[in-house]
């Protein structure tokens, strides 16, 4: 597996650092409040797991799947739910916590979904941004890393379903694409 990556574009010591920050952040300001975490899967679990640990306010956790890539690696643009939510968001501190955002067409519908659903507030927090890759306007409020218009893989993220468990992110070899 470690073969396949031609390069770490970030390590799991800054990750894991980043992480600490962000879960400061959040936890001044959701202090006071329980807010409804809820996690994009699949890409956004391993985020998630240590976001949750060093966010210190209490939270509520719930899950839900879209896709818009299938195996390919370009958005199809079209979102589909393959996994709702359990809980009801109505009146709740919804914070979306997102793998990557690149064209913001899968964010910018969940954001109007949850809002139209009368969340009492939505927030991002996304662990990699490719601002080039945008096709709505759309930032989120907290963002670990901004990264080049590259596809990439590891700490969640796929390839064809694979390299999710790589503690890093890295971009893989082109040969691999081509098999
Ligand atoms: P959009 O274009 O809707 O895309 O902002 C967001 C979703 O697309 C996936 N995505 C990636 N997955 N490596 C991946 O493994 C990438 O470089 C990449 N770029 C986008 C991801 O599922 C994200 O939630
Ligand atoms: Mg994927």
């Amino acid at each position: 597996m470690q073969n396949d990556i031609q390069e770490i574009l970030i390590s799991e010591e800054e990750i894991q650092q980043r992480i600490r920050e962000l879960g400061a952040q959040l936890s001044t300001e959701y202090a006071g409040r329980t807010p409804l975490v809820i996690c994009v899967l699949k890409g956004a679990f391993i985020f998630m797991a240590d976001l949750v640990k060093v966010i210190t306010v209490p939270v509520e956790m719930d899950f839900m799947a879209v896709s818009s890539y299938g195996a390919s690696t370009k958005s199809s643009g079209v979102v589909k739910i393959i996994k709702d939510l359990d809980a009801s968001v109505e009146g709740r501190d919804v914070l979306i916590v997102e793998d990557i955002i690149d064209s913001g067409l899968t964010l910018s519908y969940l954001i109007e979904m949850l809002q139209g659903r009368n969340a009492a507030s939505v927030t991002v927090v996304t662990l990699f941004d490719k601002p080039a890759g945008r096709t709505v306007n759309l930032e989120a409020a907290y963002t670990g890393f901004v990264i080049p218009d590259e596809f990439v893989v590891g700490y969640g993220l796929d390839y064809a379903e694979q390299y999710r468990n790589l503690p890093y992110v890295g971009v893989l070899k082109p040969e691999i694409y081509s098999k």
